[in-house]
């Protein structure tokens, strides 16, 4: 990590007794990450909850939300570290270690981006979006002819989001418990606090 990517010491940055651990804020979600997460939960909950199944406006959200998606998965190719696939795609490997690290109940320089777990959670809620973007687009333009089906396709993906969604947010929420610190806030100011020991901090 690289020095600029530390934002501000914690309160305690004067404490310098060694092996006593210390708490400093790091810079973990970019600005696009926090941007288009919190435009896509929007127009999802929209198209979920508010819009006229079909209408203009539905199909004009749904669009846009795609947009967005499109945009956040070329960012995981060239963003910042913790917004690339390479630092959180979920492996074998990464799922057996943070399975095995899950009593670190603070947050370390290893457990800054996003979990395995978090991110087959993340993979499936954005391949779900996407499909819900293309069979819109595909019964808009009736490309093809059944209809019916894509509109079968269409609400069965809107329905899967009715069990993901919740299960992300309470997903988070327990996570922000086990690790004693608000994830959710952590999506809207970009910052998570790390706990490291003095010598191992760059
Ligand atoms: C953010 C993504 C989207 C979500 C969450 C979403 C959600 C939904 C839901 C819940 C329904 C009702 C399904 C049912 O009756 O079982 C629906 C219907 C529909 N959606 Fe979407 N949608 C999205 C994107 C789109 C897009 C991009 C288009 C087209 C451009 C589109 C076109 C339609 C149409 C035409 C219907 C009506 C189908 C029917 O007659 O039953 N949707 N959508
Ligand atoms: C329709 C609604 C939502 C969708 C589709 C959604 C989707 C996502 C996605 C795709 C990510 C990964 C972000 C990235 O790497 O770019 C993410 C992260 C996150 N979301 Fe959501 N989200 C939704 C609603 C919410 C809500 C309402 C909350 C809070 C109450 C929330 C809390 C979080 C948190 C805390 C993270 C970061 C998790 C971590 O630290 O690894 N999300 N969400």
């Amino acid at each position: 990590m690289s020095q600029k990517d530390i934002i501000d010491w914690g309160d305690d940055s004067s404490v310098h007794l060694p092996n006593i651990p210390k708490a400093r804020q790091v810079k973990v979600w970019d600005i696009l990450v926090r941007v288009t997460h919190w435009t896509v939960a929007a127009g999802i909950i929209a198209n979920l909850l508010f819009t006229e199944n079909g209408s203009e406006l539905h199909e004009y959200v749904g669009y846009t939300v795609l947009g967005l998606v499109v945009i956040r998965l070329l960012w995981g190719l060239v963003g910042t570290r913790y917004a690339r696939f390479t630092s959180f795609f979920p492996t074998p490997t990464r799922l057996k270690r943070h399975l095995s690290d899950l009593s670190v109940r603070r947050v370390d320089e290893q457990h800054l981006g996003h979990n395995p777990p978090a991110a087959m959670m993340m993979l499936s809620l954005w391949a779900v979006i996407i499909g819900l973007g293309i069979t819109g687009y595909l019964m808009e333009a009736e490309l093809l002819g059944n209809a019916d089906l894509l509109e079968e396709i269409h609400g069965l993906l809107a329905n899967s989001l009715y069990l993901l969604v919740p299960l992300h947010i309470i997903a988070a929420i327990a996570m922000s418990y086990w690790q004693r610190q608000n994830l959710i806030k952590s999506m809207i100011t970009g910052k998570k606090t790390v706990t490291a020991k003095p010598s191992t901090m760059t």
